[in-house]
């Protein structure tokens, strides 16, 4: 059984859903033809949020996770737009209209691209930008928001943009990686600080971040000591790091899980002395879906286990999957809710489950390809459809136990 004042919901981001973020990093980079798909309309939720929160209300959600555009924000460096600013005031107020308890994240994958042409990240001044955006957004929805997310899934950008360069900046160095990452680490710890202090001491906000966790293994068909090294370094790397140094700056912390990762070192795929992610699919017995993630919802109990030493209310701030055949998407949904409520059997203090994503939407490099949605959506004439993935879901929170 769920507790009764459990969290549940879906998650969007600004640049997957709005359309016509034309001020920020990535739209840049769609211009620039660095990827295939550009962002452009996206699916109109810019203008169309408040009929998406009346979907999901239909489907007895009671949160929601979005993020603000800090591009739309803060289009030019330390200019404001004050209609920006009452556009996000109007999406909290619809939100909390429908019963659906904000969930709002400040940084997700994109930076106004003034910042961006100013070393982004890099720039040791990118934290205070950040704090000056952060109290400006903060003191203007604080009345109706207490649950913060300050950045979503760092370690995941830190290594897409920086050491991979898959993503904006595009840069292949892991020094510079590794001074991303602690300019994250810092800002974290500094935007966590100023929101508290911008409540009183009787509204107290719950600030965390949405970070991403996934179990690595070996590859079975190359499975050598490189590859053993490898798993304990970016298990290390990417599930530990951030969250050790960031722990007491965390109200709560928030879990976003997809997939496990399989390391290989086999020449043949063009990978590194010590190995890379696997992305060939022969170790998978089981189903894959369009990401080419194979379904694994044992994993979502094994983070959880590892994240419960850390004794914070715990949020699965995003979990979901992409498929063509819905059918998949429902049971996802079930086997994984499974693991969350052995969990909270276990004493894991988990507190919501937010499934990614709302709705079908740009999928960053990937494009519009990929369907991670409860709502499907026509990408011609932006009509959206409710999935009957969604209704499995919905009879879950309702009944607050797995069928
Ligand atoms: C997560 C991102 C989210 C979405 C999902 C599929 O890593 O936070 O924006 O792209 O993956």
């Amino acid at each position: 059984m769920f507790p009764k004042d459990f969290l549940w919901g879906a998650a969007t981001s600004s640049h997957q859903v709005e359309g016509k973020n034309i001020h920020n990093d990535w739209w840049q980079w769609e211009i620039d033809g660095r990827i295939q798909e550009k962002s452009d309309q996206a699916i109109c939720h810019y203008e169309l949020f408040d009929e998406d929160f009346t979907l999901a209300q239909k489907l007895s959600h009671n949160a929601h996770r979005f993020s603000i555009e800090w591009s739309r924000i803060e289009p030019q460096e330390g200019i404001f737009d004050e209609t920006a600013i009452d556009h996000y005031r109007l999406v909290v107020d619809a939100l909390i209209a429908k019963s659906l308890i904000p969930v709002v994240t400040l940084h997700h994958f994109t930076n106004p691209l003034w910042l961006a042409d100013k070393g982004g990240w890099l720039n040791t001044h990118a934290s205070e930008c950040f704090l000056r955006y952060v109290k400006k957004i903060v003191a203007a929805l604080k009345e109706k928001v207490r649950y913060w997310i300050t950045i979503n899934e760092p370690v995941v950008l830190a290594y897409y943009g920086y050491l991979i360069a898959k993503w904006p900046p595009g840069k292949r160095s892991f020094r510079l990686t590794m001074k991303a990452l602690q300019n994250f680490i810092a800002v974290h710890k500094r935007a966590y600080q100023a929101i508290h202090e911008l409540y009183d001491d009787v509204s107290k906000p719950m600030v965390g971040i949405a970070h991403n966790l996934r179990p690595f293994e070996v590859c079975p068909r190359q499975s050598n000591i490189f590859c053993k090294i490898n798993v304990l370094w970016r298990h290390y790397m990417f599930n530990v790091y951030f969250l050790k140094r960031i722990n007491n700056a965390l109200d709560f912390i928030g879990g976003n899980y997809y997939e496990r990762e399989f390391v290989s070192n086999d020449p043949r795929h063009d990978l590194g002395f010590f190995g890379d992610n696997c992305n060939l699919v022969h170790h998978h017995a089981e189903h894959v879906n369009q990401m080419g993630w194979g379904f694994y919802p044992e994993g979502l109990l094994q983070v959880l286990r590892w994240i419960k030493k850390y004794n914070k209310p715990i949020i699965i701030t995003e979990n979901g999957t992409a498929e063509i055949d819905d059918r998949y998407r429902s049971q996802f949904i079930v086997e994984h809710l499974k693991g969350v409520e052995k969990a909270i059997s276990e004493g894991i203090p988990v507190v919501g489950y937010l499934y990614w994503s709302l709705l079908d939407n740009f999928e960053w490099d990937r494009g519009f390809e990929p369907r991670f949605g409860l709502i499907e959506v026509d990408y011609k004439t932006f009509k959206r459809d409710i999935r009957p993935s969604a209704y499995v879901f919905k009879e879950i929170i309702e009944s607050g136990k797995i069928p």
